[in-house]
């Protein structure tokens, strides 16, 4: 057989009076008057409801959940994992077109029947407008499941190229010998898709635990896989307290893996519990993480002013920086900052709106909680205190929901704590070079921060290009000429920083397929 012909998933205006923007508004009406709902544990594809309920509030709304979801006990957990490993034998020998169908039909169901549903509780739930909810939740979701169907298919087909006579060579992808555990993000729907369906569609059994802070949009997620047709133990949804359940799947002698999106601080401590668990494991499991950035747009004098502007605003405020690849340092000559930039750039900045998700008007929405909100508002006011020029924004406003103007802060300092620290909210920090120190200042960027996830080149003039690509080299793993560090498509710009930002291994391509797989080569005599 041959897979069908992928593209990506096309975006769709929601133009006011079009039948998609009615459509999306009467999904919102409709879970706006039902939440909120009761999310339980998903074990073997029924509901385990512990009792224990904690709140999903809305970021735009907080004094409202859009759900409260079932803490799991450790007695689901081991329920969770038992029955992984159960159904792991007659998933991995399902056959290829059988487990391609399931992800095919997930991908149709998620961008088809359920597109607003799942765009609505990301923007209920994780404060993202109609348009960033779409990129999410509908667009890169779909993509997810679609290319990894494309993907597996060429991996399965990378066979030895040469058989002596008498002789048939081939390589088996054989799924990991255990169960992958899937630590997922709120700021991406499609992402805590990704992390269990990547691993499953190559044949792993998975135990998904969800952020807190997207619980109800990742638990519509595995339902959609279930009505696809997963057999319903080979992805086990056990919300909850982090700590807990991931330290009781990485202490379980069958954990064969970790699929994670989140903070550096987390991911370094999970290595190092897998690291002491060493002796316990049948092999070594594989780690994959995807974690922080402090992600930066460097401007050569050559640079349109206009566009370099407008992209930035993009980078920096989209989603209120709430983007693994959000923008939060820029770097800009003096002769541009003095010419049109910094004008440009504070008028530019002061239109950006901020407001409920549910309102199509604004172009970004909250920051997702009370700790974000409070550490974000902290660094803005440390930044003033260390002598920083607050160019935009500034204001914070949590009587309803956590709103914070996008902010733009100038430094003298290129060491500033807003330079060096990752912030994951809407805080843009500018510093002024002098135009001769273009070299020196590729050397600052790639030295200041532990970090190397994204960053972009701004320039018209093709030597400078190349001398940015080749200092900044190692400084981002998603480089990007004349266009903003963010936005990142599935099949088209492969994802994934190297230093601290994460393992590097490129969801929406082929590398991560070869990870949460372990080849066997078989040779036979005829
Ligand atoms: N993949 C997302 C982007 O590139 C995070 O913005």
């Amino acid at each position: 057989f041959k897979i069908p012909v992928i593209d990506n998933e096309p975006m769709r205006s929601y133009a006011p009076d079009t039948a998609d923007r009615k459509g999306l508004e009467a999904a919102l009406a409709k879970m706006q008057s039902e939440l909120p709902f009761e999310v339980p544990a998903v074990i073997n594809g029924k509901p385990v409801k512990s009792g224990d309920l904690q709140p999903q509030p809305m970021p735009h709304d907080h004094a409202n959940n859009l759900c409260t979801y079932h803490a799991s006990t450790p007695e689901t957990v081991q329920a969770a994992i038992d029955g992984a490993l159960a159904a792991k034998s007659a998933w991995e020998d399902m056959p290829w077109a059988d487990r391609a169908a399931i992800f095919l039909k997930a991908a149709d169901l998620v961008t088809g029947k359920y597109r607003f549903e799942l765009m609505a509780a990301t923007m209920l739930g994780q404060g993202k407008n109609a348009w960033q909810a779409e990129i999410d939740a509908a667009a890169e979701l779909g993509d997810f499941f679609r290319f990894s169907v494309k993907y597996v298919e060429e991996l399965y087909q990378q066979q030895p190229p040469r058989n002596s006579p008498g002789v048939w060579n081939r390589t088996e992808f054989r799924p990991l010998e255990g169960f992958v555990l899937a630590v997922t993000p709120f700021n991406f729907t499609a992402i805590g898709g990704n992390l269990v369906g990547a691993p499953a569609i190559v044949g792993n059994v998975c135990v998904w635990k969800p952020s807190p802070m997207g619980t109800y949009s990742s638990y519509l997620v595995h339902k959609i896989l279930l009505e696809a047709g997963l057999p319903p133990s080979v992805v086990q949804f056990v919300p909850g307290s982090p700590p807990e359940i991931v330290k009781q799947c990485i202490d379980h002698r069958a954990f064969a893996g970790l699929h994670f999106t989140g903070s550096t601080q987390v991911f370094r401590s999970l290595w190092k519990q897998i690291a002491n668990n060493l002796d316990i494991y049948k092999g070594y499991p594989r780690i994959v993480g995807e974690t922080g950035g402090k992600n930066f747009h460097l401007y050569h004098p050559t640079a349109d002013t206009s566009s370099g502007v407008i992209q930035a605003i993009r980078a920096a405020f989209e989603y209120s920086g709430q983007k693994c690849s959000a923008l939060s340092r820029i770097y800009v000559p003096r002769s541009l900052w003095e010419g049109s930039f910094r004008d440009t750039l504070a008028a530019e900045s002061n239109k950006v709106t901020v407001g409920p998700c549910t309102s199509f008007e604004y172009f970004t929405g909250p920051v997702i909680g009370k700790p974000a909100f409070d550490r974000i508002k902290s660094v803005i006011a440390q930044a003033k205190a260390e002598g920083g020029e607050i160019l935009a924004g500034g204001e914070c406003d949590d009587s309803k929901g956590y709103f914070i103007k996008p902010t733009v802060i100038v430094t003298k300092d290129p060491k500033s704590v807003t330079m060096v620290q990752e912030i994951f909210g809407p805080v843009l920090t500018v510093y002024v070079y002098e135009d001769a120190d273009f070299e020196a200042t590729c050397e600052l960027i790639d030295t200041t921060t532990e970090y190397g996830l994204t960053g972009s080149i701004f320039a018209n003039d093709r030597a400078a290009l190349k001398v940015a690509a080749h200092k900044l080299r190692n400084a981002a793993g998603n480089f990007y000429i004349n266009d903003k560090c963010t936005g990142a498509v599935v099949g088209q710009q492969p994802f994934g920083g190297a230093r601290a930002s994460g393992t590097n291994d490129k969801s929406g391509s082929m590398s991560i397929f070869y990870r949460f797989t372990s080849a066997r080569s078989i040779k036979e005599n005829f």
